[in-house]
């Protein structure tokens, strides 16, 4: 497994590939794996003859630079178990090799039509979140030059950013999707979860159960009832210690609030348990 920390470097494995015909995969992920991300990884390696994973906890997606700070970085950790699943190379830049100029002066990527996208739940709360994941992903996306590159659906939002962001650039890459682990109780896998204490993890499937609960009212009911099937739901968020920031139905493909006969709906929510803020989304 090839360890690469240039830009240079990268693309010129990259450019061999493909001149002798080769396909790429690629995973870019923030480190501090889990089998989340691994099974992303596994994924990847069905779609192409090499894969890549980049390793980069980039500071212009945070919009607390607390959490920046305290995100977990565990780099031998992680390389171990990339060389495990037979991963080709391990991109792992450092920040002065992805933003030069520095990241306050580096030009934050803008994508016309993706404003009410990345606007909504996470970008209403996290402002300045997805302007900086687009513009990191288009970066590694031109470093890397993969064919395809493999996003989880446990960050369903980012998921169709990304999509739309690849559809409106026209970017030569093909998006896949790949599904949410979750533990035995149902809590969707996330480095987060490492913030999460005792007490706190042993609620924290209570964010899975109460969306499962949801969707089995959802089904069936009038779009004019979601508001408040979803306000109920974050009731019982709150009555076992949450904090919820909201719970929403709305379309699965653009997000959009959902209107009568719209039947491919997504179920989102983020909560706060604790010090972690969680997120999670199911299909109806
Ligand atoms: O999902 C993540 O880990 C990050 O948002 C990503 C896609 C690696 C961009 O930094």
């Amino acid at each position: 497994m090839q360890i690469i920390h240039h830009i240079d470097a990268m693309s010129a494995l990259g450019a061999q590939w493909r001149a002798a015909g080769e396909s790429s995969a690629f995973v870019p992920t923030m480190g501090n794996l889990h089998e989340g991300h691994l099974s992303l990884v596994r994924q990847a390696r069905g779609l192409a003859e090499h894969v890549v994973v980049s390793i980069f906890v980039n500071p212009l997606q945070f919009d607390r630079a607390a959490d920046l700070d305290a995100y977990p970085r565990t780099l031998e950790d992680d390389l171990a178990a990339l060389r495990a699943e037979g991963v080709d190379a391990v991109f792992v830049p450092d920040e002065a090799e992805m933003y030069p100029q520095g990241r306050e002066a580096e030009p934050v990527l803008e994508v016309p039509g993706l404003e009410a996208l990345m606007n909504t739940l996470e970008g209403e709360r996290r402002p300045g979140h997805f302007p900086g994941v687009v513009t990191v992903v288009k970066k590694l996306f031109d470093i890397v030059a993969p064919d395809v590159a493999v996003f989880g659906e446990k960050d369903f939002q980012q998921l169709r950013v990304i999509q739309a962001m690849v559809a409106a650039l026209g970017l030569p890459v093909r998006i896949v999707a790949g599904e949410t682990r979750r533990e035995d109780d149902g809590l969707a896998m996330s480095s987060r979860n490492n913030y999460l204490g005792e007490a706190e993890r042993a609620r924290a499937g209570t964010l899975y159960a109460t969306l499962e609960g949801l969707r089995g009212r959802i089904r069936g009911a009038a779009p004019t009832a979601y508001p408040a099937l979803c306000a109920e739901a974050e009731r019982t968020l709150a009555a076992a210690g949450f904090r919820p920031e909201y719970v929403v139905v709305r379309r699965g493909a653009d997000l959009a609030p959902p209107g009568e006969g719209d039947d491919d709906l997504r179920i989102l929510a983020a909560a706060w348990l604790g010090p972690a803020r969680l997120i999670d989304n199911i299909k109806v």
